[in-house]
């Protein structure tokens, strides 16, 4: 197991009318005026806006809304919360929503104390130094941005989607009332089911040695979300089985599954250039294609950790051939993502084999042309070879 530091601050407060807390939580951070920002009005629609404007009334905490945030939130939103932050002069942000809210409202927070374009940070040309605090009211469980310190925003102009972590993004405080997500669309649900497993997994597939304790968390995760799912599903109102999902969600992405042991990515920078390549993509749909196809190139080229996921999750007869094990692994958790209505190519979003190579170029130029100290060292070929099989 390798050295680590482990510092994941959030307060979290769980469970039912937890959003009644908003303002009393609001308050002890130190808020005075608040931007609120939130996604296409599904929030409008529950009520949960009103009653977290009442929550911040009632602690006399002002606030102003920045409303619109698309899913695969873009650049220009940001800019317009940074205007407005400023402006209004406001404290505190609170993002009402899921990832695309929370991380346009985590952008803003870098952007206000920042004299240059925010989108130097994204681009790594410069590091955070100061962020006005946030704190998050959760409505999917999904990204896992309620607990991280990541932001992913897509540049509009050139569809570039890019990411930035920092402690200094750990949201302050999260409210997280299961009851809200019983009004998420099946679609939704499945995305986020599968971003949340993919989270997991990225830190799962490891070449760091004796990690047992973090791969018993992850597997006994995975496990429990594909437990849970089918009972969303049947019903999307069962109360407990979706704040399983919903707690599972903000573990896979807090960090804690990811301690001691290098983690892999690559699959998700894969896919932020499918969601960049057209916007309708919804992340965790491209994962679902690219995941498993990550998978089945592995296991030709290092199936050992996914053939474990595939002895320990899946159940397949341990002590078999690796490579087949692995390739078994892989078409499980396609057949798992399939009963939760997610796609299997990247054909079912319009992509074709003549795009490969631009999503190839992209991606090289985002994250390196070798790419190392991953789970396999990835080059251009290597990149093509697992864009193929997912098309
Ligand atoms: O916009 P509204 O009307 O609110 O509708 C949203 C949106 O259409 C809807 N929705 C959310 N909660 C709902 C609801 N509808 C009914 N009832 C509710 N309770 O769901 C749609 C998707 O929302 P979005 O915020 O986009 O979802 P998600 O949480 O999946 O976020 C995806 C974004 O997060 C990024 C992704 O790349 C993507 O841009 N990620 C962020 C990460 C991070 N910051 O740590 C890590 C992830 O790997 C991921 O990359
Ligand atoms: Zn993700």
């Amino acid at each position: 197991m390798n050295n680590f530091t482990f510092y994941s601050p959030t307060k979290f407060v769980f469970g039912r009318d937890a959003e009644s807390r908003t303002g009393e939580l609001a308050k002890s951070f130190g808020a005075t005026k608040v931007l609120i920002v939130y996604g296409g009005g599904s929030i409008v629609r529950s009520g949960l806006l009103a009653r977290v404007e009442a929550s911040l009334e009632a602690a006399g905490i002002a606030y102003v809304e920045l409303p619109g945030v698309q899913p695969n939130p873009i650049d220009t939103k940001v800019r317009e919360g940074i205007e407005l932050g400023r402006k209004e002069g406001i404290d505190f942000i609170l993002p009402v929503g899921g990832g695309s809210p929370i991380d346009t409202a985590k952008a803003i927070a870098v952007g206000i104390p920042y004299e240059g374009d925010f989108w130097d940070f994204y681009l790594g040309k410069a590091e955070p130094a100061a962020a006005v605090p946030v704190a998050t009211v959760l409505t999917i469980p999904a990204a896992g941005s309620e607990g991280s310190g990541d932001s992913v925003i897509t540049q509009k102009d050139g569809m570039n989607k890019l990411a930035i972590g920092t402690e200094l993004l750990r949201p302050k405080f999260s409210i997280m009332n299961p009851e809200i997500t019983f009004t998420l669309p099946a679609s939704q649900t499945g995305y986020g089911i599968t971003d949340m497993i993919a989270h997991i997994l990225e830190r799962y597939f490891t070449n760091t040695p004796n990690v047992e304790v973090t791969d018993r968390v992850a597997e006994g995760l995975i496990m429990s979300i594909m437990n849970e799912a089918p009972k969303v599903f049947a019903n999307p109102e069962d109360y407990d089985a979706r704040a399983n999902i919903m707690w599972a969600g903000t573990i896979a992405h807090n960090g804690l599954c990811g301690v001691g042991r290098e983690e892999d990515w690559i699959t998700h920078s894969m896919e932020h250039e499918v969601s960049a390549w057209d916007d309708k993509i919804a992340h965790g749909a491209g994962l679902a294609v690219l995941f498993p196809a990550w998978m089945t190139y592995m296991a030709e080229h290092n199936p050992g950790k996914v053939a474990q996921l595939g002895e320990r999750v899946f159940g397949i007869t341990p002590g078999g051939d690796p490579k087949e094990t692995a390739l078994q692994a892989a078409k499980c958790l396609r057949a798992f993502f399939n009963s939760i209505g997610m796609p299997s190519t990247l054909r079912e979003f319009g992509i074709q084999e003549s795009d490969i190579d631009g999503l190839v170029a992209k991606f090289h130029k985002n994250n390196g042309e070798i790419i190392e100290n991953r789970y396999l060292t990835i080059t251009p070929e290597v990149s093509k070879a697992i864009y193929t099989i997912a098309l």
